[in-house]
């Protein structure tokens, strides 16, 4: 027996009053559970509200640029059967953050330049790019995540593609209409050139099988999401990486001291990543270029202070993000990581766990490492990396001392932070590090 039932907007976390950007869907359409309905967009994150229900939507109940909240009825859906009803809607989706914070618009864009059209490309289909000319420095493309995902999904480069949406938002079907036109063009014809020889050869294709057994494993979506802005960051940010030791003798002396105190009083247990925390937002103080974003030709220098800090999971890595560093305590900081680095290895971080970050750490010391190049999170300037702390023979000019070593590589954009500044923030931290007294004076 059919049923109409109201289609509500599940549980978003501390968002209300988020205005409508995109529907996804109107009266007639036939859906299915997790379709997407609409798209709401707050000051910091995108998210995609989808259907708790399958059927045909009866009627649409929220228009564009409605404000709405959790609770909020946005569709009516007639079920052909009630039993296809969940019992709780899922819910909505935010737009990846981890090391994707720049995929969900933190702020509004400005309308993109049309694109000119493409030329041909000599890629597989699966790889779709048309040679059109980039996008100025920093520019950010606008789109809904389901319009992303369905880009992802064809490889396509969202910044050659012209939108036709309101305030330069690209719909899905200015991405049909781009694969189209590269599809169309002539096969084999030169790929994008930098004038200098150096065109990029499509990417090589074995069959693995033939040299040995081999297993196929889907990437998870949390790795498909980190692989495009990885890849983004890592060749369109000229960043250097600079290598500091910090000597946390004392430093880790005390706060095993600290430890043996609080596990005495069953108080939480404060780790190195809370310091190292704690003394990345006394320089970022200090050197504000690194608290800083490219904005097309200018620099944004922020005023607060959110560090996120490289979180493994068994899905990939996240980036979850502590906000008003400045305003807490490293026993508060260490709490804090503790719960946001257990919210992301039960994949529960919501959007605003993941966005507003100043400054990343990424900490593989508790696993190992000498040192190792990071890679810059854009919008973000530099990264700090951190590898394992050792105990090394230091020379004090008439003795080694056995000495803990813990090395920092910092890696920075170039574009924002030459050499120098880059290094005086390292050797700020190392020292800081090496004695917090340092920032009393
Ligand atoms: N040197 C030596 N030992 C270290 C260390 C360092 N730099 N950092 C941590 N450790 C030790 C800790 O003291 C702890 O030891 P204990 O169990 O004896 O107390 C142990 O390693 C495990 O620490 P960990 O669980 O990693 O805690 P953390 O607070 O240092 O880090 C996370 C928390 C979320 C950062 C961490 O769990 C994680 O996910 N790291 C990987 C991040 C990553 O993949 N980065 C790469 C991005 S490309």
């Amino acid at each position: 027996m059919s049923q109409v039932i109201e289609v509500k907007v599940p549980a978003i976390g501390d968002f209300h009053d988020i205005p409508v950007i995109e529907i996804a869907v109107q009266p007639g359409d036939t859906i299915s559970v997790d379709d997407t309905l609409l798209t709401l967009e707050s000051d910091k994150a995108t998210m995609d509200v989808p259907s708790s229900v399958a059927g045909v939507v009866k009627e649409v109940k929220v228009k564009l640029g409605d404000k709405i909240s959790e609770g909020s009825v946005v569709a009516l859906v007639e079920t052909s059967d009630a039993g296809e009803a969940k019992a709780a809607p899922e819910p909505a989706k935010p737009a990846p953050a981890a090391t994707a914070p720049a995929s969900a618009p933190a702020q509004p864009e400005a309308p993109r330049p049309p694109a000119a059209p493409s030329q041909p490309v000599p890629t597989p289909a699966s790889q779709v790019q048309a040679p059109a000319p980039a996008l100025p420095l920093g520019a950010k493309t606008h789109a809904s995540p389901s319009v992303r995902l369905f880009a992802r999904e064809l490889g396509v480069d969202l910044t050659k593609v012209p939108a036709s949406g309101p305030k330069g938002r690209i719909l899905r079907d200015d991405i049909a209409n781009f694969v189209k036109s590269v599809m169309q063009s002539p096969a084999g014809a030169p790929s994008a050139s930098l004038g200098v020889g150096l065109d990029l050869l499509p990417w090589p294709k074995v069959d693995f099988a033939k040299f040995g057994p081999i297993d196929v494993q889907p990437l998870s979506r949390i790795k498909k999401i980190s692989a495009q802005n990885l890849a983004r960051n890592w060749v369109m940010i000229p960043a250097v990486t600079y290598h500091e030791d910090a000597d946390i003798t004392e430093l880790e002396a005390f706060r095993l001291a600290l430890n043996k105190e609080s596990e005495k009083s069953g108080g939480a247990k404060i780790t190195m990543l809370a310091f190292i925390i704690k003394a990345c937002e006394l320089a970022l103080k200090k050197y504000p270029e690194f608290n800083s974003s490219l904005e097309g030709e200018n620099l944004v220098l922020k005023k607060y202070f959110n560090i996120g800090f490289a979180a493994d999971t068994p899905n990939g890595l996240v980036v979850p993000v502590i906000k008003n560093v400045d305003q807490k305590s490293v026993s508060q900081i260490a709490a804090e990581c503790g719960e946001l680095a257990k919210k992301a290895r039960d994949g529960k971080l919501g959007p605003a766990d993941m966005t507003g970050a100043c400054f990343t750490i990424s900490s593989v010391g508790g696993i190992g490492g000498t040192q190792f190049s990071p890679i810059v999170n854009a919008p973000e300037v530099a990264i700090l990396g951190v590898s394992k702390s050792v105990m090394k023979p230091v020379w004090n000019g008439k003795e080694f001392l056995p000495r803990l070593i813990l090395p920092l590589s910092l890696s920075a954009d170039h574009r924002v932070i030459d050499g120098a500044l880059a290094t005086r923030f390292n050797v700020y931290v190392a020292q800081l590090l090496a004695d917090m007294r340092r920032a009393l004076v």
